[in-house]
């Protein structure tokens, strides 16, 4: 038997079957008509959200990665709910303006910008995070064309990582971002351009559960960012601080206590650089807000076993829910927490199973020897910690299987 992430606390059943923001499974099922299904529970976003207002400074405004789920209703939700949307591409900056986000509070990040994304940009009037130089010269022509001067920031290469993280997008030869020892530069040729300066992105890696880290990652990012200023002789309007904070997907994963981080911040930004002290900040989450929120549902097709392991074969896969098939950015393949949703709470099964999705790949593992109570055909597979990074992340057009459906609660 190999072990599961934990399961949220707060998933309870009734007589048997998972409740999802108080709805059984399979009447959700019904609901939308088929599997496979994500849910998603807004009030357990909402509660995220909360949780960040009680923990960080009032002065600290909180971004949403539309990256991390972009289902529409979900993002008209989000709108109402945070301070600004961090986009990744021109179909991102439709879907953020659809969603009601006012274009202001709109910032877009992403190496490969093409032409015609930065002249919608520029015409939205989004502030484009600048990812290179190249980058900086094609906004002003595309500012040319549009006849408007472009909002830029310049997204920084730190010269530090975030320690522990999944992800790293800082330390090192990256493609995101300029080398911090080139940024100022860049900052000051677009601001003597004509550009409308908005400030610093420094974003140093993602999913991160070590609060130290975070911390220290904050207080390096504040100092560069005040480094920055000084040299380009501007304090900036904005310094986005990036995010990292991470989700307890794996056996042995501790929720994380972002308490710790708020006080850190509180003190940093009580004794910010000279320059920085009329600056706003923000901190850019996506899997952090909608992760925990979201579960996928999978009908079990197939029981079968093979020279003595059993196989449970689901109507889903990694098609939709890529990262629990461990193919999503993580280096060796552990079990998401993992249940049947019809059988919630009942004793496992003697011998562990493997739930496998219904491609003819052998990566398409959404469970990998985990303990469940012995499985049916037509029982309900959930897999939580689904609401980030699953229907928009996954490789849906592999062998035209029907795309999940989605279904956003509260
Ligand atoms: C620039 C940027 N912002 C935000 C995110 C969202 O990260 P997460 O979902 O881990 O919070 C990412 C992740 O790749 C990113 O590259």
């Amino acid at each position: 038997m190999k072990p599961m992430g934990p399961i949220p606390a707060w998933f309870a059943d009734e007589e048997g079957m998972l409740l999802i923001g108080g709805c059984g499974a399979a009447s959700l099922v019904d609901e939308a008509g088929d599997t496979p299904l994500f849910v998603y529970d807004m009030a357990i976003v909402e509660a995220q959200v909360r949780r960040f207002r009680d923990a960080m400074p009032r002065a600290v405004h909180l971004h949403y990665a539309v990256k991390a789920n972009p289902y529409a209703p979900l993002l008209a939700r989000m709108a109402g709910q945070v301070d600004g949307f961090d986009i990744a591409s021109g179909g991102e900056l439709d879907m953020a303006l659809k969603a009601g986000m006012a274009p202001d509070r709109i910032s877009f990040a992403g190496p490969g910008k093409r032409n015609d994304e930065l002249e919608a940009a520029i015409f939205a009037g989004v502030t484009i995070n600048l990812e290179s130089e190249g980058e900086g010269r094609r906004a002003l022509m595309a500012a040319q064309k549009v006849g408007k001067p472009p909002r830029v920031a310049v997204r920084v290469n730190p010269d530090f990582d975030l320690k522990g993280s999944g992800m790293k997008m800082g330390g090192g030869a990256k493609p995101f971002g300029v080398d911090a020892d080139r940024a100022a530069a860049l900052a000051r040729a677009m601001i003597d351009a004509g550009a409308d300066w908005q400030g610093w992105h420094i974003f140093a890696g993602s999913q991160n559960l070590d609060p130290l880290a975070i911390i220290a990652t904050q207080a390096a990012t504040i100092a560069l960012a005040g480094r920055l200023s000084d040299t380009v002789g501007l304090a900036p309007p904005l310094v986005n601080l990036g995010g990292g904070f991470g989700l307890a997907y794996f056996p042995g994963d501790d929720r994380l206590d972002i308490r710790p981080i708020g006080v850190a911040l509180d003190s940093a930004l009580d004794s910010l650089p000279d320059i920085l002290k009329g600056s706003a900040f923000a901190i850019e989450l996506g899997r952090w807000l909608v992760g925990e929120a979201g579960v996928y549902l999978t009908r079990v097709v197939d029981v079968k076993v093979s020279q003595g392991e059993t196989f449970i074969v689901v109507d889903g896969g990694l098609h939709h829910q890529l990262a629990a098939s461990g193919n999503f950015g993580t280096v060796v393949r552990r079990n998401y927490p993992i249940a049947i949703a019809n059988r919630f709470g009942a004793a496992p099964a003697a011998q562990p199973v493997t739930v496998v999705g219904c491609l003819c790949t052998p990566i398409d593992r959404l469970g990998d020897k985990v303990a469940l109570p012995p499985v049916s055909e037509g029982d309900l597979v959930a897999i939580f910690l689904a609401g980030a990074y699953g229907a928009s992340a996954s490789p849906s057009a592999f062998l035209g299987h029907p795309s999940p459906r989605e279904l956003l609660l509260g």
